[in-house]
């Protein structure tokens, strides 16, 4: 299905993946070092997506990441799973992560079209998870991502994602502009302005999508047939919430 909102996202994510695609993928830091980067994503898998899985209920998993980016955390689950699948909307993006984990024999890459993932089959992974995408989309896509990761997870596989989660973001909104945080202090008034399912872009940077009351997420997700939902802030000053839940 194609919504509203997703050819203006294609096409902005296409511009900033064409100009820099580590800069785009990598919360906006151009003049981190690699090293820097690196460190970064493992404090994201270790303390975010992977905080309270083994590594023995891991190695077995068949994996899949929405908006994988260039693949920094892909490279990393691949040292850590069986199979590990990356699907992106952006073509210059997906180039980049098929260079970057070209000898990983585990990684298979996708893009798509924005909403869905239809070439991956029914009940075939373990674990999906996807970090700083759904806060640059619009309800009704993060919506159809939602039925699309309950479609392809099997029995008793998890579902963890980031989002911006409204009351989160209010008060970091209000402290970055007390402290006048430069571009956290602006990203973080127009997302105080976004109380509606929209998707704003604002040159030259990339889209910002809606946010999520965890009572919203909570109904939406069980209408799906998720259950155990649960909710943990992220560390960043971003408003992020990490929302995991199960299908059963
Ligand atoms: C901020 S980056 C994060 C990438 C990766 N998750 C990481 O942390 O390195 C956002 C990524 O999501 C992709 N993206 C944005 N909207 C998308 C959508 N509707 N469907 C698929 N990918 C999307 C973009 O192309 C971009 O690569």
């Amino acid at each position: 299905m194609e919504f509203s909102s997703l050819p203006r996202i294609r096409k902005k994510w296409e511009q900033v993946g064409k100009k820099n695609p580590v800069f785009a993928t990598a919360g906006g830091r151009a003049s981190a070092s690699p090293k820097k980067l690196a460190e970064d994503s493992l404090q994201i898998l270790e303390n975010g997506i992977l905080f309270d899985m083994s590594p023995e209920s891991i190695s077995s998993m068949t994996v899949l990441e929405i908006g994988c980016g260039v693949g920094r955390l892909l490279g990393l689950m691949s040292e850590r799973s069986t199979r590990v699948i990356g699907v992106d909307v952006c073509n210059a993006i997906i180039q980049e992560a098929q260079k970057r984990t070209n000898h990983l024999p585990n990684v298979e890459l996708y893009q798509n079209l924005g909403s869905n993932f239809p070439f991956i089959p029914s009940r075939s992974i373990d674990f999906v998870y996807s970090y700083r995408v759904f806060n640059h989309n619009a309800g009704d896509v993060v919506l159809s991502y939602f039925n699309e990761a309950f479609r392809v997870l099997r029995s008793g596989g998890i579902f963890r994602f980031h989002v911006t989660g409204t009351s989160r973001m209010l008060r970091d909104s209000v402290n970055n502009l007390f402290h006048m945080k430069s571009r956290l202090a602006f990203v973080g008034f127009v997302q105080a302005c976004l109380w509606f399912d929209s998707v704003i872009v604002i040159f030259p940077m990339v889209p910002i999508g809606r946010s999520y009351t965890k009572k919203e997420l909570r109904s939406r997700l069980t209408k799906i047939g998720f259950t155990d939902i649960g909710f943990r802030d992220c560390e960043r000053l971003d408003g992020g919430i990490w929302v995991t839940c199960r299908k059963i």
